[in-house]
């Protein structure tokens, strides 16, 4: 069965082999080793300097990822402005309300693109309460969108906000510019864009931020995570295997090619199935220059049931993805992460012409 959901992904035999190494200890320097180098590994994926920036690994998956960094990183005198363009962002807004974190909404249609003179005006007319950072999802899965993170942070920039990026399904793929100095950090996870499995997030941080982090929440405390973990500790068991599929997931990743391969392969996988479809008059939900290379919303053909098409897939090998909320009786999603190849999107596209 192909994996063409947003995660988890199709894995290659290499990371599948990889859960069948030994039974490991996390209190033994084997299991240090193996959480040092992924920690090297995934700052080695953007080439960002261990001086200035952290990677802080935690068990749980994307959203905890995006929990932690959210409950830590905007201290108790701080505002937050969330930007919202779908499902996760709405979900930072959620664990804004949960943590009692001082925030506003910024809510567009989920079929739009951020209004960045919109977000201008909400952060220049606050003035008796000024906001001190903001919050957006850079590729929001819901739609497949990916949010323009460079002129968010210009915006930031001028204006000395953090800001703070859930870019759990971009991380490994899309260019994320860390060496604008308003990014203080992206939350992320290894079953997507890095192609390992369920289990493992992280959050990659500004040092400078975690000497001011917040202590909201017990088991994903960010600073003590990030403390432990330089110390080559843990506060608690870590998912040990989804940790061994990490770290060959991301030396597969280096011996590929790395961050720019991967968007290349992404890039032309995603391009090869949007052209296919269009052939059969089945078109993308928001054009491709907005659009990430990971993921992609197409109308559902006439008379069509997502459900009939899904059945239909996974009967041949593949299954898709339904749009969330009220999209899913207009769209379906095809994610083109993980283990997938051009001879895999050409039969799928065979399987899509003989159900039209
Ligand atoms: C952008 C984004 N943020 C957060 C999440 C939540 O991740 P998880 O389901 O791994 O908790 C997802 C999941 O698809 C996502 O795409």
């Amino acid at each position: 069965m192909l994996l063409l959901n947003p995660g988890p992904v199709t894995l290659s035999e290499r990371v599948r082999r990889s859960l069948l190494q030994p039974d490991l200890c996390h209190r033994e320097s084997e299991f240090f080793a193996l959480q040092d180098e992924a920690r090297q590994r995934l700052l080695a994926t953007y080439g960002l300097d261990p001086d200035v920036w952290a990677a802080v690994l935690m068990t749980g998956s994307g959203t905890a990822a995006v929990e932690s960094m959210t409950a830590a990183l905007v201290p108790a005198n701080g505002r937050l402005l969330n930007l919202e363009n779908g499902v996760y962002g709405d979900r930072i807004a959620q664990i804004c309300s949960q943590y009692g974190i001082a925030h506003e909404r910024v809510i567009f249609s989920w079929m739009q693109p951020l209004d960045l003179d919109a977000v201008t005006a909400r952060l220049d007319s606050a003035k008796d309460a000024r906001f001190t950072h903001v919050a957006v999802v850079h590729h929001e899965t819901t739609t497949g969108r990916l949010n323009d993170l460079r002129s968010l942070g210009e915006l930031c920039r001028a204006r000395g906000l953090r800001l703070l990026v859930d870019a759990v399904s971009s991380f490994g793929a899309e260019p994320i510019d860390f060496a604008d100095d308003s990014l203080g950090a992206v939350a992320a996870t290894a079953n997507k864009c890095l192609h390992g499995v369920p289990g493992a997030a992280f959050v990659i941080v500004r040092r400078a931020q975690l000497s001011q982090a917040a202590s909201r929440t017990y088991y994903l405390d960010l600073g003590r995570l990030a403390r432990m973990q330089d110390q080559r500790n843990t506060p608690f068991t870590p998912a040990v295997h989804a940790y061994y599929a990490l770290v060959e997931a991301l030396r597969e990743f280096a011996d590929e090619g790395g961050r720019p391969a991967r968007y290349k392969r992404y890039a032309a996988l995603a391009e090869q199935v949007r052209a296919g479809l269009a052939t059969l008059g089945i078109e993308p939900v928001i054009a491709p220059e907005q659009s990430s290379v990971v993921l992609r919303s197409y109308q559902l053909p006439a008379g069509m049931t997502y459900t009939k098409l899904h059945d239909a897939l996974k009967a041949e090998g593949f299954v898709i993805y339904a749009g969330q909320g009220d999209l899913a009786k207009t769209l379906f999603r095809i994610s083109t992460m993980g283990h997938v190849t051009c001879a895999d999107m050409n039969r799928l596209l065979k399987c899509f012409a003989r159900q039209l």
